[in-house]
């Protein structure tokens, strides 16, 4: 079910992601700074030279998204995790976060990290429920990011 992404699944993972990233930033991120879509055709297709997106798919649909790119010294980072809103709640965000950490395993990283708003307390919750936690903290324009971290275990 879960696969790397192709070009194929351009359109698809824009529709996962601006739709997920709508219906639930809208809320947290004040008006004047909400980007919506968040991410466009051509900075999706830029992100694809440095970041590797892997698809979960349901009934051949794209219905949840996650990406991974590797840092210097073994850090790895994890991306742009968003499940469409009906499909939210149904293990998928954490099988497809612990597939990043599969991979990441295999290329021998020895940490995963990752930025996420403030205020979606929920998104903290998911990481922290998969053994990630917090260790810093970054000032935007509209809030602030927290950054999150994880020891993978040496394969
Ligand atoms: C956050 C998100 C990626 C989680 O994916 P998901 O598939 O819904 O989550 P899972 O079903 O794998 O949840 C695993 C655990 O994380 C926690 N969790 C997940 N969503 C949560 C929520 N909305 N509130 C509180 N805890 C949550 C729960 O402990 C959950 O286990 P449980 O359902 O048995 O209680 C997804 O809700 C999403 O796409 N949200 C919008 C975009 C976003 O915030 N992305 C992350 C930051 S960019």
């Amino acid at each position: 079910m879960i696969e790397k992404a192709c070009s194929d699944d351009l359109e698809d993972i824009l529709e996962v992601i601006n739709t997920s990233n709508r219906e639930v930033f809208k809320c947290i991120i004040p008006k004047d700074y909400f980007q919506d879509p968040v991410l466009s055709r051509q900075e999706l297709l830029k992100l694809f030279e440095r970041m590797a997106f892997y698809v979960y798919r349901s009934e051949q649909r794209i219905v949840g998204v996650a990406a991974l790119s590797v840092k210097n010294a073994g850090e790895g980072q994890i991306h742009w995790v968003y499940i469409l809103p009906k499909h939210q709640r149904q293990g998928i965000g954490k099988a497809l976060v612990t597939h990043l950490e599969k991979e990441a395993g295999e290329k021998h990283l020895h940490r995963l990290k990752l930025h996420t708003a403030g205020t979606a307390l929920w998104a903290i919750n998911f990481y922290e429920k998969l053994g990630y936690h917090l260790t810093g903290k970054i000032d935007r324009a509209w809030g602030f990011d927290v950054v999150m971290e994880k020891k993978l275990p040496h394969l």
